[in-house]
């Protein structure tokens, strides 16, 4: 891969998670080489563009189906040559057509320990459940909402006395340091996804990925 990995990153909200890819880039493999939005009002727009980097808004409710909504995304990130796809807080459903586009080279973060809780409302269900640690997840994208395969979890031990709030936070302020940690795995080639699985040099991770902190 030419170096640095250029790196495409979808949002549709506050963006925290590309700051956090942003703030660590200069000093790693990769660079955040544009940031797609679905929403125009995203604050992560106004973050990009305050780093210097290119944005493209593509509002959903401009087209009727996600098919061609996800057929303007497919063609806006062809322009862009992007070596990975990173979604952050990206909060629309991707089409088949558009995961097989770009095949083993998209990476999500979801607030839990995948595969429990994929969807929404996370935390609350990890609190309810009784569970003693919960966390977030980092994996590649496949056709299954949630789904693919596994790449790194940052566990949080949950207290007593927890809210779904309380914990969002703790679980955020890791996401923010384990989505760079795996993009730069990425960027140097070490991480791949093959088989319909993750790996890591020549082994395949288990289903709970490496633990990252
Ligand atoms: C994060 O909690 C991430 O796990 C989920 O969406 C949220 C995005 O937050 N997929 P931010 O926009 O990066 O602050």
């Amino acid at each position: 891969m030419a170096s640095p990995c250029n790196v495409a990153v979808l949002i549709s909200g506050n963006g925290s998670n590309l700051q956090a890819l942003i703030d660590a880039s200069s000093e790693s493999n990769y660079r955040v080489a544009a940031v797609i939005s679905n929403n125009p009002e995203a604050y992560g727009l106004q973050r990009a563009a305050a780093a210097s980097i290119p944005t493209v808004t593509i509002n959903h409710r401009d087209f009727t189906d996600r098919v061609s909504f996800d057929r303007a995304l497919i063609a806006a990130l062809e322009n862009l040559h992007p070596d990975l796809i990173v979604l952050a807080g990206f909060m629309r459903i991707l089409s088949a057509e558009f995961v097989q586009h770009f095949a083993h080279r998209i990476v999500n973060i979801h607030p839990s320990l995948l595969p429990r809780y994929p969807g929404t409302n996370t935390h609350q269900r990890a609190i309810d459940a009784g569970d003693s640690e919960h966390g977030a997840s980092v994996h590649f994208v496949t056709e299954e909402l949630d789904g693919g395969p596994v790449i790194a979890h940052a566990v949080v031990a949950i207290q007593p006395g927890d809210t779904a709030a309380t914990l969002q936070q703790r679980v955020h302020a890791e996401e923010h340091k384990i989505y760079p940690q795996v993009v730069s795995l990425f960027a140097s080639g070490r991480l791949r996804m093959r088989d319909g699985k993750a790996w890591l040099d020549s082994d395949e991770l288990p289903a709970n990925g490496i633990r990252l902190e």
